[in-house]
């Protein structure tokens, strides 16, 4: 696997602060990398933070086509790491940090009228269902969502899978990686 990022492969020699903290499985890192590559979104949300190792493969990614990446998390001692990580990487004018609960940073996110072409769910699975009604205010048709855990925690998940797997607004596909992701684009559907 090539190197992406000094700093992701020093990250990827402390496996255990890695998991520690959360971090995806190194091969969803690569896809998700891969994906936001491909797609060329230029205005990512992410949701979920912690120390920055996803965040550092979609921030790389979006530094290949002037995108920016929005990031939340609630925990303020872990973005701060994330923050210290996007620093050394020299990503940091790439991404916005935004601390706080999810819900009520993605309710002012809506409430400021802000749209995505991608969104990328890793936080509080049992949250999922109330995240996917703020995606779908704010990814307009063609826009690109991803949800972490398919695989990992499929029980939490299965209201949310249930949901947008039915839904006529989404076209779904259930990956198998490592974790498991759910890839969904929204239709035109309302
Ligand atoms: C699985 S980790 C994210 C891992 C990260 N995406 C990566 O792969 O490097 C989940 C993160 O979501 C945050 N989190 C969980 N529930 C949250 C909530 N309701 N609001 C904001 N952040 C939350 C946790 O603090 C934690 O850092």
């Amino acid at each position: 696997m090539n190197v992406l990022s000094p700093v992701i492969e020093r990250l990827e020699m402390d496996e255990a602060r890695l998991k520690a903290n959360w971090s995806l499985p190194r091969e969803d890192a690569r896809f998700l990398y891969l994906l936001a590559r491909l797609g060329r979104f230029q205005r990512m949300l992410e949701v979920g933070t912690s120390i920055g190792y996803s965040t550092l493969h979609l921030a790389l990614a979006a530094s290949h086509h002037h995108g920016h990446v929005t990031t939340i998390d609630a925990s303020t001692a872990r973005q701060a790491q994330a923050a210290e990580h996007l620093g050394e990487a020299r990503l940091s004018e790439v991404v916005t940090l935004l601390s706080g609960d999810a819900l009520s940073v993605l309710a002012s996110l809506r409430d400021q009228g802000q749209s995505y072409d991608f969104i990328f769910l890793d936080a509080r699975k049992s949250e999922y269902v109330a995240y996917l009604a703020y995606a779908e205010q704010m990814l307009p048709a063609g826009a690109v969502l991803l949800a972490d855990n398919t695989r990992s925690h499929r029980e939490q998940m299965a209201d949310f899978i249930e949901r947008i797997t039915v839904s006529p607004a989404w076209e779904t596909s259930d990956l198998d990686t490592p974790n498991g992701f759910l890839l969904a684009r929204r239709t035109e559907a309302a």
